[in-house]
């Protein structure tokens, strides 16, 4: 198949997506084995399932394609000019204790721009989905992001890094946010985070340390629902960079002010503390 449009290709998402979201529903219902990547990066044979079935659909359509796919079952042919970024479970520590919150996540990428984004929630049978200049949908039907124009009357989600967790400043913005906000929601699935906000539900997402396939499909989604989504301070976000801040656009300087506030007090504590030390 050689697509002629746009939306052959978000087809072939949705395809790909809906059978991730059958095994990963078929997984759930079975006792899990989980291995460890790190000392709390879990991975399951769900997850491994999941990526290979993506994979293998994406290998014999588009053989020219390069992928980027969390379980590292990718692979990137000479001269590629599109990129597959896949988290075949997003949300697996959710998965591995039973808590209902995790999904699959799909998009394509031309050259570092987004073409098609794709995140499938298995148990609750939704699937979030963009592409590029067209809009985001949910099940098919447009969404936007919330018309909430302050972040005191927001609820807003994080999410924390499962490397270098010691070392991590989000309980600082934890705390911070969360006397700021309505609230702040740790849901353990950061694609489901940025369709969260995306479908108006959440009015704002930060988050550091993520990764490609983490983020690829959900910020196109964000952005086409007509949300924004920058670095946390502002500048340009790139896929796998340190920082993530999306919003409905309404909240976003708030967010980002509070961000750059609460950075200061984490570098004015470290001074602190290396002058008694
Ligand atoms: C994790 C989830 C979680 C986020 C972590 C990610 P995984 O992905 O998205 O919400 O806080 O940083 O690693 O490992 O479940 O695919
Ligand atoms: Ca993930
Ligand atoms: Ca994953």
């Amino acid at each position: 198949m050689v697509p002629t449009n746009v939306n052959e290709y978000l087809e072939f998402a949705l395809e790909a997506a809906a059978e991730a979201a059958t095994i990963i529903r078929e997984g759930a219902q079975r006792p899990k084995r989980i291995e460890y990547k790190g000392d709390v990066d879990l991975v399951t044979e769900t997850d491994r399932r999941s990526e290979a079935a993506i994979v293998r659909r994406i290998r014999k359509e588009f053989p020219d394609h390069a992928i980027v796919a969390e379980e590292g079952s990718g692979g990137a042919p000479i001269g590629a000019k599109f990129c597959w970024y896949i988290d075949p479970l997003d949300g697996t520590t959710n998965f591995a204790h039973g808590y209902p919150c995790f999904a699959s996540s799909i998009a394509l990428y031309e050259g570092g721009t987004p073409v098609v984004g794709v995140v499938v929630n298995p148990m609750l049978n939704e699937t979030f989905s963009a592409v590029r200049g067209e809009g985001a949908r949910l099940n098919g039907n447009p969404i936007q992001t919330s018309a909430v124009p302050k972040l005191g009357a927001s609820l807003v989600a994080t999410g924390f890094p499962t490397h270098m967790r010691h070392n991590s400043a989000n309980m600082d913005f934890y705390w911070g946010f969360t006397l700021r906000s309505h609230g702040v929601r740790r849901d353990g699935s950061a694609a489901l985070d940025l369709c969260t906000v995306a479908c108006g539900r959440f009015e704002g997402f930060w988050e550091f340390g993520l990764n490609s396939w983490d983020t690829a499909a959900g910020s196109l989604i964000v952005s086409e629902a007509g949300g924004k989504v920058t670095a946390l301070d502002g500048s340009e976000y790139r896929l796998g960079g340190p920082t993530i801040l999306a919003s409905n656009g309404l909240v976003h300087d708030e967010m980002r002010e509070l961000s750059a506030e609460i950075l200061q007090k984490v570098a004015a504590r470290k001074d602190s503390e290396q002058v008694t030390h």
